[in-house]
């Protein structure tokens, strides 16, 4: 339950970040919505974002300093499908993403937890290590120098987005555990929310073959409970954990790779 929270989710206007203020607002908590979009979901506040520009996140910081209470929850929701811009796709769902959660910390509430969005799309991050490393001193001005420099183009800004995503919330594990704060990532499958369509286009057959190995593509409602459970005191033990939510594709990828 998330009864009395104040919780800070991005990506509030559409698909999974929007089911996650639903559930979360019908579980108790106090809900601030970030996004680019207006929200149509209902929400107690809604602070509107960039989160792939430098000047509007800080905006969105001195926005949250203002705010008379610490934020129990940060939910890294927003982001951008691999059918946009190689750089505006790392910006969005690496760069801002981490630039952002850095600037709330000081905000956060001792014991928060911090989810962040990631996909299975990132299961290969152990294969992507030295361009991980290369992307910890990535900032917005970068990008397209770094996605020279590593061949990031197409549809690979996307995955690398998350390959790194789960890669930083693995390193995190520990980093602000003296202050009882955690960090975890939920990672699915795809998902029926206005971008599968985008994934459809960029990976083709094996978008569909996978559907059909899953049975049937993830919905909101399959994703949102998760994070609201990783939002929630109930998670307190999970710290760095990257979670699968994806109908059992992660298994199969393992069992599969590893000849079982
Ligand atoms: N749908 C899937 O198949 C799938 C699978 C795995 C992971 N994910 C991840 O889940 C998250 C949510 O995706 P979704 O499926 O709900 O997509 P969605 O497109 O329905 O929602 C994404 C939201 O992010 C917002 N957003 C995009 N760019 C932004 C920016 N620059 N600043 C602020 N807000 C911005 C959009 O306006 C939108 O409201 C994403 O991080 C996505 O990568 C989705």
């Amino acid at each position: 339950m998330l009864q009395g929270k104040k919780l800070l989710i991005t990506g509030v206007s559409s698909g999974i970040g929007e089911e996650t203020a639903r559930i979360a607002r019908a579980q108790g908590a106090t809900v601030i919505g970030v996004d680019v979009n207006p929200p149509k979901v209902e929400v107690d506040q809604f602070l509107r974002a960039d989160l792939g520009e430098r000047a509007s996140i800080d905006a969105l910081l001195a926005q949250l300093q203002l705010l008379p209470y610490g934020l129990d929850g940060l939910a890294n929701i927003a982001g951008l499908p691999p059918t946009r811009p190689a750089p505006q796709v790392l910006r969005v769902n690496l760069v801002g993403l981490k630039y952002l959660t850095r600037g709330v910390l000081p905000k956060l509430a001792d014991g928060a937890s911090i989810v962040n969005l990631a996909s299975l799309a990132g299961v290969g991050w152990p294969e992507a290590v030295p361009a991980i490393r290369a992307s910890e001193s990535l900032d917005f001005e970068s990008v397209e120098a770094f996605c020279a420099a590593h061949g990031i183009e197409g549809a690979r800004s996307y995955f690398f987005s998350k390959e790194a995503l789960i890669a930083w919330t693995l390193q995190n594990r520990w980093t602000w555990r003296a202050r009882g704060i955690r960090m975890n990532a939920v990672s699915p499958g795809p998902v029926d929310t206005p971008i599968l369509q985008d994934f459809i286009e960029t990976l083709g057959a094996r978008a569909e073959e996978d559907m059909k190995t899953m049975d049937r593509p993830g919905r909101a409602t399959d994703i949102a409970p998760v994070v609201a459970f990783l939002l929630s005191d109930g998670s307190g033990w999970l710290r760095g954990a990257n979670l699968p939510v994806d109908g059992g594709m992660h298994s199969h990828i393992l069992v599969q790779q590893h000849g079982l």
